[in-house]
């Protein structure tokens, strides 16, 4: 069963939110009209938003399959999971091993309401959701979802994806991560993708500007300040890359700028 926090209904539908921005850019129905204006917004300001939404999640694809075949990651923590899109990252890893565990964490009410949908798991395999907060850790690592469903004397693969330059530098973002993989097993993995500000400047302050004249305050950052969150680990090859560049299943077919994320997987040693 997902955990089920004291929430009250408290989804505020006059102000978007990034989960259901995303989920707008995605193509899926859980939005609400200042979600819409808001990812139009973006849209205007950076017409392949979609392109850049899409190559984001063949990352997390490809990442949970080379985690679950070639790393034989058997456990998986995704913060900041979003709003279940096919496939999810516990449907990828299951599809390899059908006795994979897998956590998510959303701060987003709207996606605790999804939960059963990301807790679809295989009988041999588990699935849990705990409704946290990247800037609370603890709160994330001592829950019952996750004392309950992963052994952290076992390695574990932690996901940040796009959830990481929606932390300001004020909250501490690699502290948050260092207190993460300093709670996991030796042979853990990081995988991060992040707004990667160096790609392309002019277009992120826009979408800075358009995103915080919405209340919702982001900070890409470039790639020397998105690498430092892999310090102490070992980076697995291609390193960090414009998201789309590592290991494709084809060769990328859109410019960098069309994507403007980084991403990249590490291993604890
Ligand atoms: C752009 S979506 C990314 C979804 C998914 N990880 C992916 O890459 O396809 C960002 C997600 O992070 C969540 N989020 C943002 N800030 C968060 C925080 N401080 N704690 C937990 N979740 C957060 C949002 O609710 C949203 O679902």
């Amino acid at each position: 069963m997902p955990e089920q926090p004291s929430l009250t209904d408290d989804i505020d539908t006059t102000k978007p939110h990034s989960s259901r921005v995303y989920d707008y850019l995605l193509g899926g129905k859980d939005w609400y009209l200042a979600d819409q204006e808001a990812a139009n917004a973006l849209i205007t300001t950076f017409p392949s938003v979609r392109t850049s939404a899409r190559a984001n999640r063949d990352f997390m694809h490809r990442t949970t399959r080379f985690l679950a075949s070639e790393a034989r990651i058997r456990q998986f923590l995704d913060i900041g999971t979003g709003i279940p899109t096919a496939p999810n990252l516990h449907q990828m890893a299951q599809f390899v091993d059908p006795a994979a565990r897998i956590v998510y964490a959303d701060n987003d009410p709207i996606v605790l309401r999804h939960a059963q949908a990301l807790l679809r798991s295989t009988p041999q395999g588990r699935t849990a959701y705990v409704h946290g907060d990247l800037r609370d850790p603890a709160g994330i690592l001592h829950s019952p979802a996750v004392l309950d469903t992963l052994d952290l004397t076992e390695p574990v693969a932690l996901s940040l994806n796009a959830i990481l330059h929606f932390l300001l530098d004020e909250d501490r973002p690699y502290e948050i991560v260092k207190t993460l993989m300093a709670a996991l097993a030796p042979g853990s993995y990081l995988v991060i993708s992040h707004g990667g500000m160096d790609i392309d400047r002019d277009t992120w302050e826009k979408i800075q500007a358009t995103y915080a004249s919405r209340g919702i305050y982001n900070q890409p950052r470039p790639f020397d300040e998105v690498i430092k969150f892999f310090d102490g680990l070992e980076l697995i090859e291609p390193g960090l890359q414009v998201l789309h560049r590592w290991r494709p299943d084809t060769e990328p077919t859109v410019p960098d700028a069309a994507v403007r994320f980084y991403g990249g997987v590490a291993r604890k040693p």
